[in-house]
């Protein structure tokens, strides 16, 4: 079957089609024939070599989210599963692919109307959004700022604090263009990146969201209300600097708080829970996903290039 590997790590030009054996689902697996390939800013990593010491080599097949219909199932595993239409996490290896496996706990069964283009793009970073407003403790009326929020994570994430009843919607992002889609989504201020501009904004926020973390962390800390929370779910912006901590007890008095949000550490049957409402809502077109574009497979350079440019506004989908 087709695939897409990293034949040299570094730029998209090194990710190369290819024939690969189709996968046997091991035990407790199940093999999915795709319909539709998430493309994820981690891929982008990956591709870069940056995980190499996570054991990450040349020759991986990249692809953590795929949906399509189940062509097998391994031992164990029910045999209702063979022929329904599921999203699936394959873990971070194997989905760009005809054919790609996955844990049957880590798949999920797609509601009728939603088509597998949106499953892939609402699927992994839905849940990340849900768990990170929860994790802070977001209560209407609240101002929230969502950094970084042209990413399907930032766009899930105004959509729920929106929906939620927050006080404020605010957002950074790179353009004024890209400003007015995320109000389109429920944004009510834009700033940009470095947090400047929107002049009617609120002067602080209960909550930050960001998606983004690197060297203007500290910026964002300062824009906390007193009692606010700062939840990091992405660091697409690299690392802090090391002591940003240091703003946090600068600002003793204010009773601010930072904390980091990986779904790895949410329970799954809470993540099952949240992501198969938040396929339901999107099938009824109350929670609204943007692929900012489908390509072939075979096209998974032009999707990278794409991503390392800062084009892409949502997520790319590959289809086999
Ligand atoms: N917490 C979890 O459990 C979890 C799960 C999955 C993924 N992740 C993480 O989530 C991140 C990807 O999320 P995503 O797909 O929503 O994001 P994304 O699409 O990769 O990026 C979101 C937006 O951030 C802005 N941005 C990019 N580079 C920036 C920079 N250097 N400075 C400021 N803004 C920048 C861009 O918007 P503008 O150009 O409009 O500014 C971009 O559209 C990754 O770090 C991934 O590892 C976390």
């Amino acid at each position: 079957m087709k695939a897409v590997v990293i034949r040299t790590f570094g730029d998209p030009d090194g990710l190369e089609v290819t024939d690969v054996p189709v996968p046997v689902p091991a035990p407790g697996q199940v093999r999915i024939a795709t319909e539709a390939i998430g493309v994820g800013g981690v891929d982008a990593v990956i591709r870069r070599g940056a995980l190499a010491a996570y054991g990450f080599r040349e020759g991986h097949l990249l692809g953590s989210e795929v949906a399509g219909s189940v062509t097998a199932v391994g031992e164990g595993v029910d045999a209702s599963w063979m022929g329904r239409r599921v999203w699936a996490f394959t873990g971070l290896s194997g989905g760009y692919a005809e054919q790609a496996v996955a844990a049957v706990e880590d798949v999920l069964a797609l509601p009728d109307g939603l088509a597998g283009t949106d499953a892939v793009t609402l699927g992994g970073s839905g849940v990340v959004a849900h768990f990170a407003l929860d994790r802070a403790r977001f209560a209407p009326g609240e101002t929230v700022l969502v950094r970084g929020a042209a990413g399907s994570i930032g766009i899930t994430a105004v959509q729920l604090a929106a929906a939620g009843g927050a006080g404020a919607v605010a957002v950074t992002t790179s353009s004024a263009a890209r400003g007015a889609r995320l109000r389109d989504l429920g944004a009510t201020h834009v700033l940009g990146r470095s947090g400047e501009g929107g002049p009617d904004a609120p002067g602080g926020f209960d909550l930050v969201i960001d998606v983004v973390g690197g060297p203007q962390l500290p910026l964002f800390l300062d824009r906390l209300n007193s009692n606010g929370r700062y939840v990091v779910v992405g660091v697409v912006g690299g690392q802090p600097p090391a002591d940003f901590g240091m703003r946090l007890m600068d600002a003793f008095r204010r009773s601010l708080s930072f904390a980091t949000l990986s779904t790895d550490t949410v329970p799954g049957p809470d993540r099952r829970a949240v992501r198969s409402s938040q396929f339901a809502d999107a099938a009824l077109g109350d929670l609204r996903t943007v692929v900012h574009e489908v390509l072939p497979l075979e096209q998974a350079a032009l999707a990278h290039h794409a991503m390392d440019a800062g084009e892409v506004f949502g997520r790319i989908v590959l289809t086999p």
